[in-house]
C-alpha cells in the first residue's frame, strides 16, 4: 500500500479540490432538491470552495454566482463551472448586490469562522444579499456530533480528545480521507444555540431543519448519527412560496 499523502488545508488551499471529490456529495443533493423544490431562480453560493455544488445548481438551471474568500478556489471554481454560462463568478463582496438573490446557501462556511464576531459577520452579509423573504440555506458539521466517526471526516475529538460542547469558538482539527489522500484543516466548534440565535439575530426565521442521515457507501458510514445539520431559514419580508 502507497504512503498517504496529507494536505494541510489551512496553507495549501488548492489541496482541498483535488482530495475531496466525494465527501459532501450526498448533503449537496439535498441542498439542491430543497432549492428547486422551492422554486429558487438566482442562488449566491457563498463560500463556494472549489465550485462542486455550484455545478451541480448551474446543472439543475438555477442562474448561480460564486464567491469565496479565498482567490485560489474561486479560479478553480469558475474553471470547474465554465461550461455553464448560468454560473458567475463575483470576486467582490462589495460588488454583489444587497436584497438580490432567491437563495443564498453557506454551506460549511461558518464552521471555518475563528471568531464569533466573523460567524456573525459572514451570516449578515450573506443574509444582505437576500431578497425579502428569500431562502438561507445553511450546512454545517453537526456540532452535537463531533466526536463521531463519518464517511466524509472526521474530527480529532474521535481519537479521544475531550469534546467539550460549549466551549464555543473552540478550533478543531478535521480530517477527510480520499484514497491514498488525507486533508486536514482546521474549523471552529458553535453550538446549535450559538448557530440559530445568529439566524434569527441576521433578520431571518427558521422554517425547516434537516440532520440527514449518513448515506455515503464508505466503510467509515455512521448508521446512528448525522454528520452535517441542514437549516433553512427565510429573511423578513414578504415570501412568495409556502415552505
Ligand atoms: C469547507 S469549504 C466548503 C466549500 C463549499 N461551500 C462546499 O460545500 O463544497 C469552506 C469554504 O468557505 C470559504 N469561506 C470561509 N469563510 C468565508 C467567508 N467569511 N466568506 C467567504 N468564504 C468563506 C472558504 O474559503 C472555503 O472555500
Amino acid at each position: 500500500m502507497g504512503e498517504q499523502k496529507v494536505i494541510e488545508w489551512d496553507s495549501d488551499g488548492s489541496g482541498y479540490g483535488s482530495c475531496d471529490e466525494d465527501s459532501l456529495a450526498e448533503v449537496h443533493r439535498i441542498v439542491v432538491r430543497q432549492i428547486l423544490q422551492k422554486g429558487c431562480h438566482s442562488v449566491l453560493d457563498f463560500g463556494c470552495g472549489h465550485g462542486r455544488l455550484a455545478e451541480h445548481l448551474g446543472k439543475a438551471g438555477c442562474s448561480v454566482s460564486l464567491y469565496d474568500i479565498n482567490e485560489e478556489l474561486v479560479s478553480l471554481a469558475k474553471e470547474r463551472c465554465a461550461a455553464h454560462d448560468n454560473v458567475s463568478v463575483d470576486a467582490d463582496l462589495s460588488e454583489i448586490p444587497d436584497d438580490h438573490f432567491d437563495c443564498v446557501v453557506l454551506s460549511v462556511v461558518l464552521v471555518c469562522s475563528s471568531t464569533k464576531e466573523i460567524f456573525e459577520d459572514t451570516l449578515k452579509s450573506a443574509v444582505s444579499k437576500l431578497k425579502p423573504g428569500g431562502l438561507l440555506v445553511i450546512v454545517e458539521t453537526h456540532p452535537a456530533f463531533r466526536g463521531e466517526v463519518f464517511s466524509d471526516f472526521q474530527a480529532t475529538y474521535a481519537s479521544g480528545e475531550p469534546f467539550d460542547y460549549h466551549d464555543e469558538g473552540r478550533a478543531f482539527q478535521v480530517s477527510l480521507k480520499a484514497g491514498d489522500e488525507e486533508l486536514r484543516m482546521t474549523d471552529y466548534h458553535y453550538s446549535i444555540s450559538t448557530l440559530l440565535n445568529a439566524i434569527v439575530s441576521s433578520g431571518s426565521r427558521v422554517t425547516h431543519v434537516m440532520e440527514p442521515r449518513d448515506l455515503h457507501e464508505s466503510r467509515h458510514r455512521n448508521a446512528m448519527k448525522p454528520p452535517y445539520i441542514v437549516i433553512e431559514a427565510r429573511k423578513d419580508g414578504s415570501v412568495d412560496s409556502t415552505d
